[in-house]
C-alpha cells in the first residue's frame, strides 16, 4: 500500500536538512515537517531571526512556514515516533582514525540516528538517506534497524534520496532540481510502494520526468559519482590553467572553446585556485576508498589524482605569490579577499583559502582577511595556530591599507565593484593582485598600475622576469 505521507521528520538540521525541509514544507502545506537535531544551539538558531546558515531566499521561506507546518526541535525521539517518513541528514565526515582513516566515511552519526529510530518506532517507517553515504550503507542501516527494534511487526523501508543542491544556490536548486533521484528496493511490492510515497511528496512541485527511480545501490553510487565528475572537471580545467601559463594560452578562451562542444558543455569550467566545500574532496576520497576495498587500485588512483591536482593548484598559487614578490613575503601584509569556499555562502569547509593562507604564513607573510559573510570566529577555528599572523577585517579597504598584495580567494560579486583606483592608492607599491578566481578586469587593473597575476592567463613580463621563466 502506498502511504500518503502527512508527517515527516528530518534528523540533522544542517546545510542539507534545513533548506530541504523548508522547501518540502513550503511546497506541501498538507505535510507536517519537523526538523530535529542534537545540537540545542543549532535548533535555537533555526527558531530565531538569525538562522544558523546563510542561503539566499531561505529566511523568507522559513519565516513563512515556521510554526505552521515547519518545526525545529531537539525532541528527536518524539518527532521520530509521530512521523511516517524520516529523512536522515546527519553529517558523514571523513574518518579521522582507525581503518580507512583520512578516506572512508565516518558513519558514527548515521548509526546513532538509526539506533534511535529503531528504539522509538512503534509504527512502520520509511527511512530516507539524505546524507551522502558509501555504497551499500542502506544494507548496513537496515540491519541496525531490524536488530534494535523492540516492537514486533514494525517495517522499515529504506530509500536513498541523495541531495544534489549546491550551497549558495540551494533554494533555486531545490525549487527546480535537474533531477530528484530516489533509490529503493524496486523489485518487491513494499519497496516499490515506499518509493511511490516519496515520489508523491516531490511530485507536489517537481515535474514527473525529473523524478528518477533506481535501485538503492545505483542511487547511492550516483551521488558519489556526480560529485567526483564535477570535481574532475575543475581539476581538468585547472590542469589546463597551468599549461596555459606555461605556453601563453588563455584558460578562459580554452574553456569557452571547450564548452561550445555540446558533448562537453559550458558549465563548471571556471579555472580557480582550487575547489573546496564539504563534499568534493570527502566524496572522492570515499569513492576511491571503496574502490580500494574492492581491489580496484587503478580506479582508486584515477580518482585520487583529481584531489592531487587540486592540492597542486593551491600550492602553485602560493608559489606564484612568493616568486612574483621577489621570492620573499616575510613580514609583508597580504590581503586575502574572500575566505568562504565559494560566493554567497559563509561556509568555509575545505576552502582553498585555508591551505593558501597556511602556505603564505609558512613563508612569513602577515595575512589580512576580509570576507563579507564568514565570521571572525570561524576564521580563527579554521586557521588555528596561524591566527597569530592574521588580522581579520570588517572593511575591505582597511584590510587592503598598506598591503603589498591582494589575493582573490572567493568570487564574491562585490569584489568586482570595488573602486580599484582607491585600493591602489592605499596599498604599498608595487601593488600586486593575484586573482585566483578570474573575476576582476585585469586590463583595467594594469592601467591603474597594479602588477596582475591572473590564473591561467598569459604571464606579464614583469612577473616572468621575477620568476626567471
Ligand atoms: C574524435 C572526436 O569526437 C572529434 O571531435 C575529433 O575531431 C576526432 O576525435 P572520433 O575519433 O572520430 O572523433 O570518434 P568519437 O565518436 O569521438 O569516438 C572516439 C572513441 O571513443 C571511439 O572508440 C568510441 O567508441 C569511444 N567512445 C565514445 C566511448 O567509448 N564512449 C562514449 O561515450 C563515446
Ligand atoms: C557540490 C555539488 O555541486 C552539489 O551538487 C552537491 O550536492 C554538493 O557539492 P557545493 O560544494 O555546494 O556543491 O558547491 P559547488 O558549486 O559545486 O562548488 C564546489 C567548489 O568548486 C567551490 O569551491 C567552487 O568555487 C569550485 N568551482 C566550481 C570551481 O572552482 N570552478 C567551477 O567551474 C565550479
Ligand atoms: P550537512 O552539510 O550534510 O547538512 P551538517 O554538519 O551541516 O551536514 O549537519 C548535520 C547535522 O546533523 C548537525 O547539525 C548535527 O548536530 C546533526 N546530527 C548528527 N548526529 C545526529 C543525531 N544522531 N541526531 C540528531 N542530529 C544529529
Amino acid at each position: 500500500m502506498v502511504v500518503k505521507v502527512t508527517s515527516i521528520c528530518c534528523i540533522g538540521a544542517g546545510y542539507v536538512g534545513g533548506p530541504t525541509m523548508a522547501m518540502i514544507a513550503l511546497k506541501c502545506p498538507h505535510i507536517k515537517v519537523t526538523v530535529v537535531d542534537i545540537s540545542q544551539p543549532r535548533i535555537d538558531a533555526w527558531n530565531s531571526d538569525e538562522l544558523p546558515i546563510y542561503e539566499p531566499g531561505l529566511d523568507e521561506i522559513v519565516k513563512q512556514c515556521r510554526g505552521k507546518n515547519l518545526f525545529f526541535t531537539t525532541d528527536v525521539e518524539g518527532a521520530i515516533a509521530e512521523s511516517e517518513m524520516i529523512f536522515v541528514s546527519v553529517n558523514t565526515p571523513t574518518k579521522k582514525t582507525g581503518l580507512g582513516k583520512g578516506k572512508a566515511a565516518d558513519l558514527t552519526y548515521w548509526e546513532s540516528a538509526a539506533r534511535t529510530i529503531a528504539a522509538v518506532s512503534k509504527t512502520n517507517k520509511i527511512i530516507v538517506e539524505k546524507s551522502t553515504v558509501p555504497v551499500r550503507t542502506a544494507e548496513a542501516i537496515e540491519k541496525v534497524l531490524q536488530r534494535n527494534c523492540n516492537t514486533s511487526g514494525v517495517r522499515f523501508d529504506i530509500l536513498s534520496n541523495p541531495e544534489f543542491l549546491a550551497e549558495g544556490t540551494a533554494m533555486d536548486d531545490l525549487t527546480a532540481p535537474d533531477r530528484v533521484l530516489i533509490g529503493g528496493k524496486i523489485e518487491g511490492q513494499e519497496g516499490t510502494d515506499a518509493v511511490a510515497s516519496l515520489v508523491e511528496v516531490y511530485a507536489n512541485w517537481v515535474p514527473q520526468e525529473r523524478i528518477i527511480t533506481a535501485n538503492l545501490w545505483s542511487a547511492e553510487l550516483s551521488k558519489l559519482a556526480a560529485n567526483a565528475f564535477l570535481a574532475q572537471r575543475i581539476s581538468s580545467i585547472n590542469s589546463m590553467s597551468a599549461l596555459c601559463e606555461a605556453t601563453g594560452a588563455d584558460v578562459s578562451q580554452v574553456a569557452y572553446a571547450l564548452g561550445k562542444d555540446s558533448r562537453i558543455g559550458p558549465k563548471f569550467l571556471n579555472a580557480s585556485v582550487g575547489f573546496g566545500g564539504s563534499c568534493f574532496q570527502k566524496d572522492i576520497l570515499n569513492l576511491a576508498y571503496i574502490c580500494e576495498c574492492h581491489g580496484l587500485t587503478e580506479v582508486a588512483d584515477y580518482w585520487y589524482s583529481v584531489v592531487g591536482m587540486n592540492d597542486y593548484q593551491k600550492n602553485r598559487f602560493v608559489k606564484r605569490v612568493v616568486s612574483a614578490m621577489f621570492n620573499t613575503i616575510r613580514n609583508k601584509k597580504i590581503c586575502m579577499l574572500g575566505f568562504a569556499f565559494k560566493k554567497d555562502t559563509g561556509d568555509t569547509r575545505e576552502a582553498p583559502a585555508i591551505d593558501v593562507g597556511n602556505g603564505l604564513i609558512e613563508d612569513g607573510a602577515r595575512l589580512a582577511i576580509y570576507d563579507p559573510k564568514v565570521s571572525d570566529a570561524q576564521i580563527a577555528m579554521d586557521m588555528g595556530a596561524g591566527m597569530s599572523n592574521i588580522t581579520t577585517y570588517k572593511s575591505h579597504i582597511e584590510a587592503l591599507r598598506d598591503a603589498h598584495a591582494v589575493c582573490v580567494m572567493t568570487e564574491w560579486d562585490e569584489f568586482k565593484s570595488y573602486d580599484w583606483g582607491e585600493i591602489y592608492g592605499v596599498m604599498q607599491k608595487p601593488a600586486f593582485v593575484f586573482d585566483g578566481r578570474l573575476i576582476l578586469d585585469h586590463d583595467k587593473l594594469r592601467e591603474i598600475g597594479f602588477i596582475v597575476y591572473a590564473l591561467g592567463k598569459p604571464i606579464e613580463p614583469f612577473l616572468r622576469s621575477a620568476e626567471g621563466n
